[in-house]
């Protein structure tokens, strides 16, 4: 079996749903604590044994590149100061087992048109796809969860979690088959649909395996859910010709794309840091406390 190698980052998105903040910095960049998103999910790759992280950037996305290339004048700073900490740190970004490619999406066609212009360095091998936004809290990198599915099966497999009915028409929607505890086979998938139409309420959350073939069936897709070549439509493609399964994976997802799911990660991250974390929790102790802090909908007329 093809062991996966590569992971394909799609991170070409506006963002739109975090305007302003979005409109000159890329979503991806946004920080949880001390950290971009997207360097969880380089992290959380490397943790399951990926060593070639492929993006597929767009306009407005360089810092992307620029957080994962040498920092020539900020590490002769940090040494010359005596950081060394600091300095090993900035290193670990880099060491020297990973390598960071680029592609460029010019045009907002859709997360399956992303994926398909990674193909070229993908090539005819078996790979991961990560969406930064979706920060995912968990004992096991969930990446490494789906790659020993993916071992044991070798079929593509896409990370899913219950989603809440009134929110099936944010997601990719799984109609599920068990094969066991938290497996299923995909028996179809569909694009955000409206609750009563929803085959279940197991939404897929940005984690996936894929076998090659879906390069040949995403080359076929139309524009589908809002004029966008859909990845959803590119493995409903697959699924006649090979099995994909959903894995329920264990974990806290955080929907980074939004502001409320940040705001919660960007809390209980904190509460993790090791450098923050006791004072951090102090803090909200007192604001539990302070009656002159109120919430807007208790706020007396
Ligand atoms: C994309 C996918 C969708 C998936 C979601 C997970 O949608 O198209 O199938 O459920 O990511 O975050 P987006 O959130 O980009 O609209």
């Amino acid at each position: 079996m093809t062991k996966i190698r590569k992971a394909v980052f799609p991170v070409a998105g506006l963002g739109t749903r975090f305007l302003p903040v979005t409109k000159a910095s890329p979503k991806e960049m946004l920080p949880i604590v001390d950290k971009p998103l997207i360097q969880y999910a380089v992290e959380e790759a490397a943790a399951a044994g990926i060593t070639e992280m492929i993006f597929v950037t767009g306009r407005n996305k360089r810092t992307i590149e620029d957080h994962f290339d040498k920092a020539y004048e900020l590490e002769s700073e940090l040494a010359s100061h005596g950081k060394l900490r600091l300095l090993k740190e900035i290193q670990s970004l880099l060491p020297d087992k990973l390598h960071y490619s680029y592609v460029r999406q010019s045009e907002a066609l859709g997360l399956g048109h992303a994926v398909m212009c990674a193909r070229p360095l993908v090539g005819d091998e078996p790979f991961a796809v990560v969406l930064a936004d979706d920060l995912i809290d968990a004992d096991v990198p969930v990446l490494r969860q789906m790659v020993s599915l993916y071992e044991q099966h070798a079929s593509s497999v896409i990370g899913v979690q219950t989603v809440p009915l009134d929110q099936t028409n944010q997601y990719g929607i799984v109609k599920p088959q068990s094969m066991g505890v938290r497996i299923h086979r995909i028996a179809d998938i569909v694009e955000k649909p409206a609750p009563e139409v929803a085959p279940s309420t197991l939404g897929v959350v940005g984690r996936y395996i894929f076998t090659p073939e879906i390069f040949d069936h995403l080359e076929k897709v139309k524009p589908g859910t809002g004029g966008e070549i859909q990845l959803t439509d590119g493995i409903a493609a697959m699924l006649a010709a090979h099995p994909v399964l959903a894995y329920e994976f264990m974990g806290q997802r955080y929907d980074c794309g939004c502001k409320l799911g940040y705001m919660e990660a960007s809390v209980t991250y904190a509460l993790k840091h090791p450098a923050i974390a006791e004072k951090f929790a102090g803090f909200l102790a007192t604001l539990k406390l302070d009656p002159q802090v109120q919430l807007p909908g208790t706020m007396s007329a």
